[in-house]
């Protein structure tokens, strides 16, 4: 029932951690019927980590979907006059070289209408925002063929920052949450990066990704508590009776995490397209302790968590489902590549 071509396997290779969900999709439903994870300890045995993520896991499929992130991936949103889908792709590579810090040709550039602007001026032709991915093409290229060295055929090769969205979409879906009225911002804590995704709507209109994550927070208490950084990793995230240690440690990177995301928020509302509600938070960083009550200090805004794998279905007979749900947090990009249409 679950061996057809409707398994895919989504592949979220984090800074820190492999994740890898494999789900069967039926229609509308999504079915967990997979799921392993496994530490990167450095940049150079990430392969392995993926490798070994793909062993543990005992995946029926091939097919596979990931994702890109980070300095080789840039995001932007244009206002463009209004044109067909095709003339768009042809369009944008123009405007992208603009934007792009490395040769046009090196570049993969994607490009989708996010809907019609409101102009002023009655005379003025119609024009529409849009979203501009471009990716290094080496880059995309390399996170591609480590796929197929293990024996995976990827299907499509999304950006984290997006897949967060769908993975809050269909969060919204499955657990019949009405849908958020005004903008909301997604805040992705992970080990190296923080991504902010804001949505209006229930389309993205901003994305950014903040250097500063779950292995800063490690740092400070290694620094703090005098600690190699393993030793750290490891009270940071079970802290028994140091809870106030850590607190006290991390509380500075919060409040500068906090501040980077600020900046985030006031850039967005400036732009005049609405006043962010409510801070969701996900990412293993989000864990920490007083993160939520830092950023809602720090940022103004209602902050809380989400989990990403809440209300969808898991079978479990091939995979620990206490385990799951204790990296559920960890899981918004992983369940939004396994939801997305390929
Ligand atoms: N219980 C916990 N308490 C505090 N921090 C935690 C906890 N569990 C995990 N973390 C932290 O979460 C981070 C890993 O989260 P996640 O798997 O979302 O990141 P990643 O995807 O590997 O990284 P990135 O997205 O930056 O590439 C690590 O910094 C880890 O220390
Ligand atoms: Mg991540």
């Amino acid at each position: 029932m679950f061996g057809s071509r409707k398994n895919v396997l989504a592949v979220d290779v984090g800074s820190s951690a492999v994740k890898i969900l494999e789900v069967h999709r039926d229609r509308d439903d999504l079915v967990i019927t997979g799921f392993s994870r496994v530490d990167v300890a450095s940049d150079t045995n990430r392969a392995d980590a993926i490798g070994e993520c793909l062993k543990r896991g005992k995946f029926g499929g091939k097919r596979t979907v990931t994702a890109v992130s980070g300095k080789a991936v840039i995001t932007r949103f244009l206002t463009m006059v209004r044109m067909s889908h095709e003339e768009l792709q042809r369009a944008v590579a123009f405007e992208a070289e603009k934007y792009i810090p490395w040769p046009i040709e090196e570049s993969q550039i994607d490009a989708v209408s996010l809907g019609d602007v409101q102009s002023q001026d009655p005379n003025a032709p119609p024009e529409m925002r849009v979203l501009v991915v471009a990716a290094k093409k080496s880059h995309v290229t390399d996170h591609a063929q480590m796929m197929v060295d293990h024996g995976l055929l990827p299907l499509a090769i999304d950006v984290d920052a997006l897949a967060l969205a769908t993975a809050f979409e269909i969060h919204g879906r499955v657990t019949g949450s009405p849908p958020p009225q005004g903008a909301i911002a997604l805040v992705d804590i992970g080990s190296s990066k923080t991504i902010v995704n804001i949505l209006s709507g229930g389309t993205t209109r901003f994305v950014r990704e903040v250097d500063m994550a779950g292995s800063d927070m490690t740092q400070a208490v290694s620094r703090k508590l005098a600690v190699e950084p393993f030793e750290a990793e490891r009270i940071k995230c079970g802290p028994g009776d140091r809870a106030a240690d850590i607190e006290d440690a991390i509380g500075p990177t919060l409040s500068d995490l906090g501040n980077e995301i600020s900046l985030s928020l006031d850039y967005f509302e400036h732009q005049g397209e609405g006043t962010v509600e409510m801070v969701y938070l996900s990412g293993g960083g989000s864990l920490a302790p007083t993160v939520a009550e830092s950023l809602e200090r720090a940022t103004g805004k209602k902050t809380q968590t989400w989990n990403p794998i809440e209300g969808l279905k898991v079978h479990g007979s091939r995979l620990d489902v206490d385990e799951l749900n204790a990296r559920a947090a960890s899981l918004a990009v992983a369940v939004g590549l396994a939801a997305r249409e390929v």
